[in-house]
């Protein structure tokens, strides 16, 4: 991996840039930086798949309809196999229509966790193809990080405890603490927590042992929006607070699947009040964030509207 850091750019403006050295040299690409305000960040659920174009259809829909969107979200499952590089290869190409403009912040998955024989892998490859904030926890950089845009702070949760108990057997621990710090330090209006695994139990949609580690501190830290992903089903809860449904409290949305997966076994769970299984097409979401409002809107491949929601304030 290389990386460069560009410094004292003039916000709001368009910049021309190429990457290369010698005698190769990419195309010519622009960026823009941002104006501070408002803004649309796409989001997509797992991309993993056995077929990349269809991820590559999904992204070059999204972008296309929203072509001022400032960067995007990749919700974890970014590839099937985390150890086989020719996926990784196949999800960049997938992603060229949006990555030379805009920024990606990807969350890593369980499969970014799997070895190519299958077995509990670090995670090296995912690792080194991002360049990520480094404010994580001790020894949990890149896995877990947040950061500001506009008026929201994102915080990035890594749930691979199965995956990573080898390695890392303080994973979610240290990752409640220091989501505690994080939440508390900004005074953003917005607060959002991007996490892989969900934090309801299939079945009947109560707390499972995650849920009930992080619910504890998206409730004090006044979390607005939960995103998870792994069902690749779309779901959205009522305001969650103190393990129930509330009149004020987080939303929590199932993100769905930007890939080829699905999964026809997963059903609503009583909390919620939208819900998609997402099967007949891929889908993908935008947030968007403008003067006292934040909108997420969860669209189908194609475009078709699944569910919309705007909290204000
Ligand atoms: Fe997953």
């Amino acid at each position: 991996q290389q990386s460069v850091t560009l410094t004292a750019l003039e916000p709001g403006t368009v910049y021309e840039y190429r990457a290369g050295g010698g005698k190769e040299f990419s195309a010519w690409q622009t960026l823009k930086t941002d104006t501070g305000g408002a803004f649309t960040a796409l989001i997509f659920g797992d991309s993993q798949s056995l077929d990349y174009n269809v991820w590559r259809k999904t992204a070059a829909y999204a972008y296309s309809h929203d072509p001022e969107a400032a960067f995007f979200i990749n919700m974890g499952d970014l590839v099937d196999n985390g150890e086989q590089y020719s996926q990784w290869r196949s999800w960049f190409r997938g992603a060229s229509g949006l990555l030379p403009q805009i920024p990606v912040a990807p969350i890593s998955g369980n499969h970014e966790n799997y070895s190519l024989q299958w077995k509990p892998y670090r995670g090296d490859l995912y690792l080194n193809l991002f360049d990520l904030p480094l404010n994580g926890p001790e020894g949990l950089q890149k896995q877990a990080y947040s950061y500001d845009y506009g008026d929201v702070h994102f915080s990035v949760i890594d749930t691979q405890q199965e995956e990573l108990n080898e390695w890392k057997p303080e994973l979610i621990a240290s990752q409640v603490s220091w989501l505690e710090r994080d939440l508390a330090a900004s005074d953003k209006k917005w607060k959002i927590v991007l996490v892989h695994r969900n934090l309801f139990r299939y079945q009947d949609g109560r707390p499972n042992e995650l849920g009930s580690a992080l619910f504890p501190v998206i409730d004090r830290g006044n979390v607005d929006v939960v995103f998870s992903a792994h069902n690749h089903t779309y779901g959205r809860s009522a305001p969650f607070k103190n393990g129930n449904v509330a009149s004020q409290g987080t939303i929590y949305i199932s993100s769905g699947r930007s890939g080829d997966k699905t999964w026809a076994g997963s059903r609503s769970k009583p909390q919620e009040v939208a819900f998609d299984g997402v099967l007949d097409q891929p889908n993908y979401m935008k947030l968007t964030v403008n003067d006292g409002k934040l909108t997420v809107t969860s669209l189908k491949q194609d475009g078709k509207l699944i569910d919309t929601v705007t909290l204000t304030k």
